[in-house]
């Protein structure tokens, strides 16, 4: 309940003027997640399920009020290649979650379908300055040329299920903002900005000059990019209910085996998509779609191991604290037993909170639990300064 009263406030806090990484969140994938009356397990685990989905509900909710222009979306189960990191690059991304092949439906919808357009020529960009930067990068595109497919790239559970929480924020008629408009409205929005909004303005404007002083000098090409470069949904203006564009993120296959050794690359990574992206002219947020860990559950298909509750401790105070340390030493060690498909998105996270002047930093840690035999947690993060 705290945890959502902290919500709130982030949420007010929340301008629609600047532009640069705004924020972000770490969100679960589980299926028992998107209607809980279908997960027939214990008291306790109903009630653990119920709470995630409530907080999925909120994370959404945030999520939509950082008026992105952009969102990031880093997924562990997309489509992979061995050794590079893929960043889609078809004009959309759809696919759904059947829900019976996860647990017994009973309610209704048991399909769950998400569609989200891609910013194809932001993602080519993206793509070349990360491997300029010595990413181990590629783009993928599927059924027609780059950046043309007619057909949308296939989405499944690890993106689905996080994206149908915020398209849900996005579809809600009784959200308190208007956040679609507001997008489209900017000069609208400042002539509204009072005189104590000035001095926060200010500091933001402080935080991205401090984030480009940082930036390296050969990096200052990226600056280059206006928003009229980014594209904006087909169905903008009026609509809005509708998503903002995407980037899609998916990790190499070697993540299942090899996401310890993978951490200083997962760490560059986020720091190189920082100096990117924090230099464009547009609001971007950053979603990690990942799970805790896996092994809770002795008659679960990864076993038990002790490392459990160690890894999703240490992944705890991570969000809660902002402690480096808890994710890159902690769970560090236990991920190799408690298989988290989480940590290496987490990690790209901590990569970009690196850059953030740590004063603008703030993060709340909605809900946590383990209904089933893995850990899921929501968090909030947002790097947009307070008043
Ligand atoms: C839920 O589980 C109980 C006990 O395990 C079982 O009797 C019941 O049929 C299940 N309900 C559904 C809807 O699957
Ligand atoms: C997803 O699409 C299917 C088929 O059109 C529909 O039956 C289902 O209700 C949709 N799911 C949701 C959650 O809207
Ligand atoms: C990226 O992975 C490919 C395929 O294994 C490898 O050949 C290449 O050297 C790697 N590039 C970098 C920059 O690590
Ligand atoms: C539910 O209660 C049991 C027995 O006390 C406990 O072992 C289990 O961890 C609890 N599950 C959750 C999700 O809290």
């Amino acid at each position: 309940m705290a945890a959502l009263l902290c919500l709130v406030a982030l949420v007010c806090l929340c301008p629609s003027i600047s532009a640069y990484i705004v924020g972000g969140a770490v969100m679960p994938h589980g299926a028992l997640t998107l209607d809980p009356r279908n997960f027939n397990g214990s008291d306790n685990a109903t009630e653990s399920a119920n709470s995630l989905h409530y907080s999925a509900l909120a994370t959404g909710r945030f999520v939509q009020s950082l008026e992105a222009d952009i969102i990031l979306l880093l997924t562990p189960h997309g489509l992979a290649l061995p050794e590079p990191f893929v960043l889609y690059n078809n004009p959309s991304a759809a696919g759904n979650v059947d829900l019976n092949s996860w647990l017994p439906c009973t309610f209704a919808p048991c399909t769950y379908n998400a569609s989200v357009q891609l910013d194809t020529h932001l993602t080519k960009r993206l793509a070349a300055a990360l491997v300029a930067s010595g990413n181990n990068v590629t783009t993928l595109s599927g059924f027609g040329p780059p950046g043309e497919g007619s057909l949308p790239m296939p989405l499944a559970w690890g993106e689905v299920i996080p994206l149908y929480f915020i398209q849900r924020a996005y579809n809600d008629p009784d959200r308190e903002a208007q956040p679609g408009m507001q997008r489209t409205q900017k000069p609208l929005h400042s002539q509204q900005e009072g005189p104590q909004q000035q001095p926060q303005r200010r500091r933001r404007l402080g935080r991205r000059l401090a984030a480009q002083a940082q930036s390296q000098p050969g990096s200052s090409s990226n600056s280059g990019i206006r928003l009229s470069e980014v594209q904006h949904p087909a169905t903008t203006a009026s609509d809005s209910t509708a998503l903002p564009n995407f980037l899609l993120l998916s990790m190499p296959s070697r993540r299942y085996q090899h996401s310890v050794s993978m951490v200083p690359e997962l760490l560059a990574l986020g720091k190189a998509l920082f100096a990117y992206l924090d230099s464009l002219d547009a609001r971007i947020a950053v979603l990690v779609s990942g799970d805790l860990a896996h092994t809770w559950d002795s008659a679960g298909p990864y076993g038990f191991s002790e490392q459990a509750a160690q890894f999703d401790a240490a992944v705890l105070q991570w969000a809660r604290d902002l402690d480096r340390d808890a994710l890159l030493k902690a769970a560090a060690k236990s991920v190799g037993e408690a298989k988290s498909c989480g940590f290496p998105g987490m990690v790209v996270l901590q990569g970009i909170l690196d850059q953030v002047k740590p004063d603008n930093m703030h993060s709340v840690l909605l809900e946590y639990g383990h209904p089933s035999y893995y850990g899921m947690m929501c968090a909030v993060f947002d790097f947009q300064g307070d008043a």
